[in-house]
């Protein structure tokens, strides 16, 4: 199976990916963390990414599309892989669509006030990238890693606000195209991460029976 989880920021497309990834056997790839990784380790797509990231844009589509098929190409997922954060402009689906096949574009959305509420409580491990929610963590302290979790710079609130933009005019569009290949699937993102996470299996298990 391969997916894409699309969705605004801070709809919860990461923290799903993680558990249907483990759950699935799919290889989790998020071009967001592919790009922190990048800044962490001081690389030219880093430096040009924290740019990009901290002002609350998009990376060019020529090179976050580069970046993604490399990754895609080098991939040892036999059993398939989940999307997350990619694609997010017209163009880079368009692409995506030469290269592979995808079964399902699942997209999540939650209301804005649901978003904001998600990303200000969202802190991050700066050692290992593990996310916390700030209300239910006992300490400050990743469990992981000991060091002290972190806020991602672009979540702070005015750069949240440009991000939303960004993904109101360019990826917002997408949800079309993919409604037009017959490959969306819609979710609602504003419930509980198990709520949510049921009715993806949900999907998943018909999605399976379908393929087989
Ligand atoms: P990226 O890292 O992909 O950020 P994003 O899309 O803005 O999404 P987020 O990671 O903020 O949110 P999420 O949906 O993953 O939510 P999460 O699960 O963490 O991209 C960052 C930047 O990189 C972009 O702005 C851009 O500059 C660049 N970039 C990346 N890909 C690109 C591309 N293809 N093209 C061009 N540029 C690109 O959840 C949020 C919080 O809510 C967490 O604390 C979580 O624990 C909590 N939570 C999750 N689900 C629930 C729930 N159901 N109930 C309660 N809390 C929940
Ligand atoms: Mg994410």
């Amino acid at each position: 199976m391969n997916l894409v989880f699309l969705g605004p920021p801070g709809v919860g497309k990461g923290s799903l990916a993680v558990r249907i990834a483990k759950d699935y056997g799919l290889l989790h790839i998020s071009t967001g963390e592919m790009l922190r990784a990048e800044i962490s380790a001081g690389t030219h797509t880093g430096k040009l990414a924290e740019k990009y990231i901290n002002d609350g844009n998009l990376m060019p589509d020529s090179l976050i599309i580069e970046m993604l098929l490399s990754k895609l190409q080098h991939s040892t997922a036999k059993q398939g892989y989940i999307l997350d954060g990619f694609p997010r402009t017209l163009n880079q689906a368009q692409e995506l669509d030469k290269f592979v096949q995808i079964d399902a574009a699942i997209n999540l959305d939650a209301p804005e006030a649901v978003l904001l509420k998600r990303i200000s409580h969202r802190r991050i491990c700066p050692v290992c990238g593990k996310g916390y929610i700030s209300y239910m963590m006992s300490s400050n302290l990743c469990e992981q890693c000991g060091v002290e979790v972190i806020m991602r710079d672009d979540d702070k609130e005015e750069v949240v606000k440009a991000r939303l933009v960004e993904y109101h005019t360019k990826t917002e569009p997408i949800i079309d195209y993919y409604r037009s290949t017959g490959k969306l699937i819609s979710v609602d993102g504003d419930d509980t991460m198990e709520g949510v996470a049921a009715k993806v299996e949900e999907i998943l298990e018909d999605l399976k029976l379908a393929n087989n």
